[in-house]
């Protein structure tokens, strides 16, 4: 690569067709919904396994880490990453103590159609970009007070919905925070974020599976691929 910057993500280019879906096994139910398989699980798995490595090796263990959940989106990616890191706390020298917390995110504006950027989704129910946030869910968050913060997430789209978790995360005065995302999307849309940890940089497409949705649909999808317009029309609420 002739970049000079190191590129400590995997870049999946705009032109790349992804897989043909029948070279997985995709659920019946969603044969004709998506275009085609953009990340395997198995290769989710195996770059969730380096992440994990690159966690523990940066990580602060004078105090624990709480790891926190952003659900629903998060899930799999979060249960997979924090398996990994447990797995390499059992194996190595350096080891420390972990609480884990689950949040959701909801948005104080209800009704507003901002999804149909370039991503296209086009209706209320993907827009999470849009106004103030609240916190809903999980343990009281002064838990966080002095704690290294693992924030997990599927997905940054503009970032925005992250700043502002950060925001009030911040109030809580942690002794660190990092997010970890498994998936960050190349979009103009950006307001700049970049979390700490990123699995895969993806085309401004919108993208399914491995917890994350359309409407709360294809959560039950293995792989991360790429919805269809008949998805989108099916699906759409
Ligand atoms: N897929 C699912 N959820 C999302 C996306 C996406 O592409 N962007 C923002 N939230
Ligand atoms: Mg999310």
């Amino acid at each position: 690569m002739a970049e000079e910057e190191q590129q400590d993500y995997i870049r999946i280019a705009d032109n790349y067709e992804g897989y043909d879906l029948d070279m997985f096994c995709i659920p019946r139910h969603y044969q004709e919904d998506l275009e085609s398989v953009l990340i395997p699980r198995g290769l989710i798995a195996d770059r969730t396994e380096r992440l994990a490595r690159n966690i523990v090796q940066n990580l602060d263990n004078s105090e624990p880490i709480v790891a926190l959940c952003v659900l629903k989106g998060g899930y799999k990616f979060f249960t997979d990453l924090l398996d990994c890191i447990k797995a390499l706390n059992r194996n190595t020298e350096r080891s420390v103590p972990m609480y884990v917390d689950f949040i959701r995110l909801k948005s104080y504006e209800k009704h507003i159609d901002c999804g149909k950027g370039a991503a296209g989704a086009g209706n209320v129910h993907n827009d999470k970009s849009s106004g103030d946030i609240r916190v809903i869910g999980g343990d009281n968050l002064s838990n966080l007070t002095g704690k290294n913060v693992l924030i997990v997430e599927d997905i940054i789209d503009t970032g925005n919905t992250m700043q502002k978790l950060l925001n009030i995360v911040a109030k809580y005065s942690p002794q660190s925070v990092q997010v970890a995302s498994l998936l960050v999307k190349r979009t103009e849309r950006s307001v700049g974020y970049r979390p700490d940890y990123i699995g895969f940089e993806v085309p401004d497409k919108f993208v399914v599976g491995y917890a994350l949705d359309y409407n709360e649909y294809f959560r039950d999808l293995s792989h991360v691929c790429i919805i269809n317009e008949h998805g989108k029309k099916k699906y759409t609420v």
